[in-house]
């Protein structure tokens, strides 16, 4: 019988480092069976763009635009029924996504507290989804949960089991992971963080799989360093010195200018050791070096290019196999030994 992987995919920075993209990309590449999305919750938005068209998901997995693929939803993922319901109607979606029976559900009440409390809205920065304080509630157990949410009723199931019996079945399994390393409420730098962890352990928890069963972690990098909200960022450019070289981006759930730096080697060494990375994606190359814009074949990477990437293997040890080249989900360089 053909070896099919379960891999799980998480954010090596801040977020935003362009996960959205390489997850599209292997989901059509490799057509995947089932994603799973682990994580916080509606905070995180991840894009993608197919023929010419940007899609955006909040909620869904990154994998929603591909009608084989079945969505799950972990049930350590806060839920915004609004923002669900409203992506399963535009995917068209509504007999292939699953969420958990104990996903927490985010009320009106912690988006009003999320963004009106002057430490989470000012000192912070949250993105004002109401997450931080859905996951507070959580810790004190009162919130409540998908089970008792009638929005949601129609898409319950028990998503642990669900992945266990796709593994079963050697089914091609992905699971998503939301926000970056940086962003972890254990190992990113307090307070500026989210509101729970965000590592690759982590979000097999969320969805409710063993470490046993992952077959790779693959960190994603994105070619420079960008941050949304407060907190500390290193070497940040001044807003000009950004827009110049065209790093400036906005969030994508909130719309705010994102900070950028330079790649930052040692923040992508200890990224890979906490999530115990076996290989890495580097995206938006093409910001970088324009040169390499819709390049699909290493090869044909200008030699700076290269040495960038080559630089970075050999600090960490592990090979880029994926190198982003363009918005599109096929402007990609796929150097994976094994395709799937
Ligand atoms: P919260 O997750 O909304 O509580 O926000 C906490 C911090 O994490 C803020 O700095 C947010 O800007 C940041 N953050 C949360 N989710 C994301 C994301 O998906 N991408 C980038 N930054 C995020
Ligand atoms: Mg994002």
């Amino acid at each position: 019988m053909k070896y099919m992987p379960c891999n799980v995919i998480v954010g090596g920075f801040f977020g935003d480092e362009g996960k959205g993209k390489i997850i599209a990309y292997l989901v059509r590449k490799d057509d995947v069976k089932l994603a799973a999305r682990g994580g916080v919750g509606p905070n995180a938005g991840h894009t993608f763009s197919i023929n010419g068209e940007t899609f955006k998901v909040r909620m869904l997995p990154s994998a929603a635009f591909n009608s084989n693929t079945i969505l799950a939803i972990g049930a350590g993922v806060l839920v915004n029924p609004t923002v669900l319901l409203n992506e399963i109607s535009i995917f068209n979606a509504h007999n292939r996504t699953f969420i958990d029976f104990q996903c927490g559900i985010i009320t009106n009440e912690h988006i009003k507290k999320d963004s009106s409390d002057n430490f989470l809205k000012d000192k912070v920065g949250t993105t004002g989804t109401g997450t931080g304080p859905a996951n507070s509630d959580r810790a004190l157990r009162k919130l409540s949960i998908a089970r008792d949410c009638p929005q949601v009723k129609d898409y319950l199931n028990d998503i642990s089991m669900l992945i266990h019996s796709n593994l079963e079945n050697q089914n091609n399994i992905l699971l998503e992971g939301t926000q970056g390393t940086y962003l972890s409420l254990y190992h990113g730098g307090y307070p500026f963080v989210t509101s729970k962890d965000v590592t690759a352990s982590s979000i097999c928890a969320d969805v409710g799989i063993g470490p046993k069963h992952v077959d790779e972690v693959l960190v994603v990098f994105k070619s420079y360093v960008t941050r949304v909200g407060g907190g500390p960022l290193e070497n940040e450019l001044d807003k000009e010195e950004s827009h110049k070289r065209g790093w400036t981006e906005y969030g994508s759930v909130t719309g705010r200018e994102r900070r950028s730096s330079p790649f930052n080697i040692n923040l992508a060494k200890k990224a890979i050791r906490l999530n115990g990375g076996t290989s890495f994606a580097l995206t938006k190359m093409d910001v970088l070096y324009p040169e390499c814009a819709g390049i699909t074949d290493y090869s044909k990477l200008p030699s700076s290019a290269q040495k960038f990437i080559e630089d970075i293997e050999s600090e960490l040890g592990l090979k880029a196999i994926l190198i982003g080249t363009g918005a599109e989900i096929n402007a990609i360089i796929d150097r994976r030994e094994r395709v799937h």
